[in-house]
């Protein structure tokens, strides 16, 4: 099967330029000016772009959450992302306490295989570390899994103490993995929330209020500490605050390597929606939690500037009428996170490009190149270039889309951005060669998706 894209706008890693891209098979066959080739499909993208595909190295599909598990299995998560011009993610395998971290991998890979409709990868999440840490990492990195994350929160259940961060941390300066870590301080929140109940605050707001910028900025500089000591790199998941930004533009400036993503809701998104009335201030439930205006034009300046890297989704989605709702008397029985798989790259293109923060080649940085270079998927994921997988998206930078859970894919019951309008979107979504989405509708297959091996970084 021969594809020849025609007219459009290649945004490649030399640039964006009016170049043709023919796609023999799984692979781009040739990025040239007025390419003359037999096809099978010619596609004309007169006004278009045409980027690579985009990747999330963030999402939590088919995740177990205390007696529930997230609202998306790997069959509706990866077709909505698809939806969405996302045709790689990098999930998160959760090590279940005392059991080891290849278990997790295996059960992971278990709820993707003959499911996932695009091509996937897997982080393994450490919260349990026996003497046997160090082993472990270093077989799974082997095997493909060259990225783990821990987390400085949730007590008891996945928080880990700084010697194992350490610990993590000095095997991936030596194996090549890269570590990634949730930063908020859980100790402090577990008291603040201990007293919010006490006292009788039960509302989602208070969610917010027991999780101040502050315990995310003293973990981030705790954490980029650590990975100093340790002579590795870290990447801080979810950056949700000026002052953890700011940790990571400083470190980067004195030279360590120090890496982080942000994601559309922290962009976006306020503090001021946990006020809303009744239970409705559940659906922004998520860690870190929603912040200021200021937050977010700070995020926006870090993205712009290379202080940040990449934007992830921190796909999470729980059903409100009867998960959110778990938590109706307690803001701490809310299953935490929000869905946006499928509405990243539109999100990200209208705000971010259109709206003059930063220009296309960024976005694809942000969206694609970026992440797959921090996570062994380049080359052959992240860019536009001869040899690589023929993931790759024909975009319209003038389709106007008004999200709504009503005709969004995801399989939850409401959108955090209801009723956003927002310009840019994909018309055609290519899965190494195969059209997978095509003018907003899901035509790809679950179980076509593959298991990708990811290479460690060179060290
Ligand atoms: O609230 C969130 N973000 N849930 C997902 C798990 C995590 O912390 O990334
Ligand atoms: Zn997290
Ligand atoms: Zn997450």
């Amino acid at each position: 099967m021969r594809t020849l894209i025609r007219h459009g706008t290649a945004v490649t890693p030399e640039g964006a330029r009016a170049l043709d891209v023919l796609v023999d098979g799984e692979r781009i066959a040739r990025i040239g000016e007025a390419i003359e080739a037999p096809a099978d499909r010619v596609v004309d993208a007169t006004g278009k772009y045409v980027l690579p595909g985009g990747i999330d190295v963030h999402t939590h599909l088919d995740m177990p959450y205390g007696d529930t598990v997230t609202s998306d299995d790997f069959a509706t998560g990866t077709a909505a992302a698809a939806c969405g011009g996302t045709t790689c993610i990098v999930d998160f395998a959760v090590q279940t306490q005392g059991r080891p971290l290849r278990e997790a991998l295996e059960t992971w890979q278990r709820k993707a295989e003959g499911k996932a409709a695009v091509d996937y990868g897997f982080h393994v999440i450490v919260c349990d570390a026996g003497p046997s840490l160090e082993g472990e990492m270093d077989a799974l990195v082997a095997e493909g899994v060259p990225s783990f994350k821990l987390f400085t929160a949730y007590p008891g259940r996945l928080m880990v103490d700084d010697a194992v961060i350490f610990r993590a941390l000095r095997r991936s300066a030596a194996n090549g993995a890269t570590v990634m870590v949730h930063a908020e301080n859980g100790g402090v929140i577990e008291v603040l929330q201990r007293e919010a109940l006490a006292a009788g605050r039960t509302a989602p707001r208070e969610h917010a209020r027991t999780r101040p910028a502050l315990a995310e900025a003293e973990a981030t500089h705790r954490v980029i500490a650590l990975a100093e000591l340790a002579g590795a790199p870290v990447y801080i998941v979810h950056v949700s605050t000026a002052e953890a930004a700011e940790e990571i533009a400083a470190a980067r400036g004195r030279g360590v390597a120090a890496y982080g993503e942000t994601c559309p809701q922290y962009l976006l998104l306020s503090d001021d929606l946990y006020d809303g009335a009744g239970f409705e201030g559940a659906k922004y439930v998520m860690s870190p939690p929603l912040r200021d205006r200021h937050a977010q034009e700070r995020l926006w300046r870090a993205l712009a500037a290379g202080e940040l890297q990449a934007v992830a989704t921190d796909h999470c989605p729980f059903r409100m009428s009867d998960q959110k709702s778990l938590g109706r008397d307690d803001f701490t029985k809310i299953p935490g996170g929000a869905p946006g798989i499928e509405t990243r790259m539109s999100l990200l293109f209208d705000a971010g490009v259109r709206g003059g923060r930063f220009d296309i080649e960024r976005f694809v940085a942000l969206t694609a190149t970026e992440p797959a270079k921090l996570f062994g998927l380049w080359p052959r994921k992240g860019a536009l270039t001869p040899g690589a997988d023929a993931d790759l998206l024909v975009w319209d930078p003038e389709r106007t889309l008004t999200l709504s859970a009503a005709t969004l894919h995801m399989r939850v019951d409401y959108s955090p951005f209801e009723g956003r309008v927002v310009t840019g979107a994909p018309d055609l979504v290519l899965s190494r060669g195969q059209v997978v989405a095509e003018g907003g509708r899901f035509v790809g297959h679950p179980g076509a998706g593959s298991f990708v091996r990811r290479a460690p970084r060179a060290s």
